[in-house]
């Protein structure tokens, strides 16, 4: 079923638990595709029921980021989430999460701001904000779907970091699940924002998976230094690629390393035109 109310959604929840059932939420902003399928999958196996989230969130966005151009398919996105099984697309206005005129200024809105060291780096340094929004918006998710378990991916790996330390520090009784990047036949991360990508483009963006994969067969061979191993990938560096950051940190507290182990994750964020692309690997197995 389609919801658009906190207050549908809380009275579905309270019929659920009063009949002992575990619930399971997929946060979304929509345009769902087959990485988010893969998440809503894994609730539906573990969970009696599903929510499924998909919301647009404004306060997550930056000024000039693509908040207004964000694709938009909802019905599409139900189809979708149904056929899997899915109980509930909940669908929030912006003024039902955030109030009449949404006022998207912290002087208005009480927020969760997730540790400095957490959000200093990756692409919480280009992104000022953006992970206060994107911690506000699933402690409200959570406090409205109050979820046994949450399902994030893997591909937003600080974001799924950064959810994973709320948690814990505000004891948030909800187990977060982390579910494996996606990816297209050729590698591509799945992403909402391919659809940008012009056929050009689409081709280009494929440096991100092979700088990555690169570096994991050349860890795999025995370089461990990470600087080393950064330099690989100015093989595979074009002109048309615009390099945000590549950068070796722990899996668990973003810690810099300076020699690569199993608890590793590399990062990258590359331009590609005006499409900024995230993706990353882990060095374990
Ligand atoms: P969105 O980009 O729609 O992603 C929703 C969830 O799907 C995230 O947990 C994301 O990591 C996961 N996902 C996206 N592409 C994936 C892929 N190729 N493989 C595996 N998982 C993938 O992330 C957000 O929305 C928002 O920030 C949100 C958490 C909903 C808060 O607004």
């Amino acid at each position: 079923m389609l919801l658009h109310t906190i207050a549908e959604v809380r009275e579905q929840i309270r019929i659920w638990k009063k009949q002992g059932l575990t619930v399971g939420l997929v946060p979304t902003m929509g345009a769902l595709h087959e990485g988010h399928l893969s998440l809503i999958k894994k609730s539906v196996e573990k969970c009696d029921k599903t929510v499924v989230s998909v919301f647009v969130n404004p306060i997550q966005f930056c000024p000039g980021e693509d908040f207004e151009k964000y694709p938009r398919t909802l019905d599409a996105d139900r189809e979708m989430a149904e056929s899997a099984g899915v109980d509930i697309v909940f669908a929030p206005s912006a003024a039902e999460m955030y109030g009449e005129g949404h006022i998207m200024s912290n002087d208005f809105l009480t927020y969760v701001i997730p540790p400095f060291f957490y959000v200093n780096k990756l692409c919480g340094k280009s992104r000022t904000g953006h992970f206060d929004g994107v911690c506000t918006v699933v402690n409200k998710l959570f406090n409205i779907v109050q979820p046994d378990f949450a399902f994030f991916g893997e591909k937003d790996r600080q974001q799924l970091i950064i959810i994973k330390k709320m948690v814990k520090d505000l004891s948030i009784p909800t187990e977060i699940i982390p579910c494996p990047i996606v990816r297209e036949a050729d590698g591509l991360a799945m992403s909402s924002r391919n659809k940008y990508l012009n056929e050009q483009e689409r081709k280009d963006a494929l440096v991100l998976k092979n700088i990555l994969f690169n570096i994991k067969s050349c860890y795999n061979s025995g370089i461990k230094d990470t600087e080393a191993l950064a330099e690989t990938a100015f093989n595979f560096l074009k002109s048309c690629h615009s390099l945000e950051y590549l950068e070796f940190r722990d899996k668990n507290d973003l810690e810099l390393k300076k020699t690569a182990d199993k608890d590793t994750i590399v990062f990258i964020a590359v331009k590609i035109g005006n499409v900024r692309l995230i993706d990353n690997i882990s060095l374990e197995n």
